[in-house]
Formats: structure tokens, C-alpha cells, sequence
């Protein structure tokens, strides 16, 4: 998924539209390596997106689950630097997974959290939460 870059060509933001399966198919058609994969048929196997990039740009988890559920079978969320955000109301729904939260239903979901950036003393903790909807 391409993100934009603005002039000094520094990246931002990934378009909503990149994360169309549509656009996905279309890049699969076109990519060389590709050559032969029937991109109606195929599915992706792994999503992986950089959930707070070091500009603070955050993603609707929601949105994007509901466009790629069952079309990309492992959604990974990397919340390296957002293991605080299912404490606290401000973040709404732009982390992967909190208690309240509604889950995918054919996807499996990931959220990998380095709470050693959160929590400094937990030398080098991260953690893996899952969410499989066969469980
Ligand atoms: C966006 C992002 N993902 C992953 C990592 C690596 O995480 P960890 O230190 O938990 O292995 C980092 C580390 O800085 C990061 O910034």
C-alpha cells in the first residue's frame, strides 16, 4: 500500500483507497513477479501496517478491517509505539484491539506492542496480542 509523500518527500499517510481490495487486485495483476497468479483467485496472506508511524499518523482499525476481513488472512497491526492507546478513550477506534471492540470474523488480527518503549525498566518486552476468530 503506497502512502503519500508530500514535497520535501517526506512519507504520510496511506489513502483510504489503497486499502480497497479492488486496488490491491490491480496491483497484483500488475506486478511482474506476479506473472501467472490469477489475482481474482488469489488471496493475500499477511497485511502489515505501521500503526502510529513516528509522525503520529494513525489508522481506523475499524475501516480497515471491514474492507479487508476475509480477504487478507492475517491482519497485523504494528502498535510498536501504541500499547497505550486501548487505555484511553482519545484513541476511539485507531488501534487494533481493545474490550469493547468488535472483532473480524474470518481474518486473524495481530497487534505487536513494544511496552519496553511504553513501560521503560521491562527490558525489551514486546508482546503479540491475537485475535483468531476460530478461537
Ligand atoms: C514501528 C516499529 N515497529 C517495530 C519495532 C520493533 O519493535 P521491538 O523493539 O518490540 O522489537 C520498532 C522499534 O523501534 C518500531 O519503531
Amino acid at each position: 500500500m503506497r502512502p503519500t509523500r508530500n514535497h520535501w518527500g517526506i512519507i504520510g499517510p496511506i489513502p483510504h483507497s489503497e486499502f480497497e481490495p479492488e486496488s490491491i487486485r490491480a496491483k497484483i495483476r500488475a506486478n511482474p513477479l506476479l506473472a501467472g497468479v490469477d489475482a481474482d483467485a488469489v488471496k493475500p496472506r499477511v497485511m502489515t501496517l505501521t500503526q502510529s508511524t513516528y509522525d503520529g499518523v494513525l489508522y481506523n482499525t475499524e475501516e480497515i478491517k471491514s474492507l479487508l476481513d476475509g480477504y487478507v488472512d492475517n491482519l497485523h497491526f504494528d502498535e510498536a509505539w501504541l500499547p497505550h492507546a486501548a487505555f484511553h478513550p482519545f484513541y476511539g477506534t485507531y488501534h487494533a484491539m481493545g474490550r469493547k471492540r468488535g472483532r473480524t470474523k474470518h481474518s486473524v488480527t495481530y497487534a505487536t506492542q513494544s511496552i519496553h518503549k511504553l513501560l521503560a525498566g521491562i527490558s525489551q518486552a514486546s508482546h503479540v496480542l491475537v485475535q483468531d476468530p476460530r478461537m
